[in-house]
């Protein structure tokens, strides 16, 4: 499936080892965890770990990282360059996940306080399914987050091709 808007479209595409150092430097400005190099490497020795990146003119604004479990998928990072942010990039990530996650469940931890990525992820239809105490150091809970029926191709192509944003083969 592909399809671009003329001018400054994002693209989804799958992610190289030749992204690792710019995905560190997103993950690390996004203070994500295991934002190292070694982390990423591993990513790539995994049969189930899928990757995209979400590029911008040749520039890669964005990734995501989730393991496709068969019976259900695990979110386990995403992440947007601070000033590509409200610009609908990590919704079309997360979009991305969820096509390629199937009909099956996908499940995500996200810190409480953390209301951006709670925002994306409750519009995007994920319910909280629990709660970590100091899951993240003292006072620092995380919630998991789960969502159960992955959008059709149809729906995701509606939902982000419309605004200049493409899918490559991810
Ligand atoms: C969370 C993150 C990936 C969102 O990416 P983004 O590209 O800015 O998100 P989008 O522009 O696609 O936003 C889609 C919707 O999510 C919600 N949203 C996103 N950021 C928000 C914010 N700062 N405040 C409130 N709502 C927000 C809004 O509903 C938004 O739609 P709108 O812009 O039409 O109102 C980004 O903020 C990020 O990289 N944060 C640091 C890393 C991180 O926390 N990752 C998640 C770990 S679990």
């Amino acid at each position: 499936m592909l399809w671009r808007a003329p001018t400054t479209a994002v693209c989804l595409r799958p992610m190289v080892e030749h992204d690792i150092d710019v995905v560190v430097g997103l993950a690390l400005a996004a203070d994500l965890p295991n934002a190292n190099r070694t982390s990423l490497e591993r990513e790539f020795t995994l049969s189930f770990s899928c990757r995209q990146v979400a590029e911008r003119e040749g520039r890669l604004i964005g990734y995501s990282i989730h393991w496709d479990l068969g019976d259900e998928a695990e979110l386990h990072a995403l992440a947007v360059a601070p000033e590509a942010r409200r610009q609908g990039v990590g919704r079309a990530l997360l979009r991305g996940v969820l096509l390629r996650a199937g009909a099956g469940p996908c499940i995500l931890e996200v810190a409480e306080d953390n209301h951006a990525a709670r925002a994306l992820y409750e519009e995007c239809a994920f319910y909280p399914q629990g709660r970590r105490q100091d899951y993240y150091g003292p006072g620092r809970s995380c919630l998991l987050m789960r969502h159960e029926a992955a959008p059709s191709a149809g729906d995701v192509a509606a939902s982000i091709g419309g605004k200049g944003f493409g899918i490559a083969g991810v």
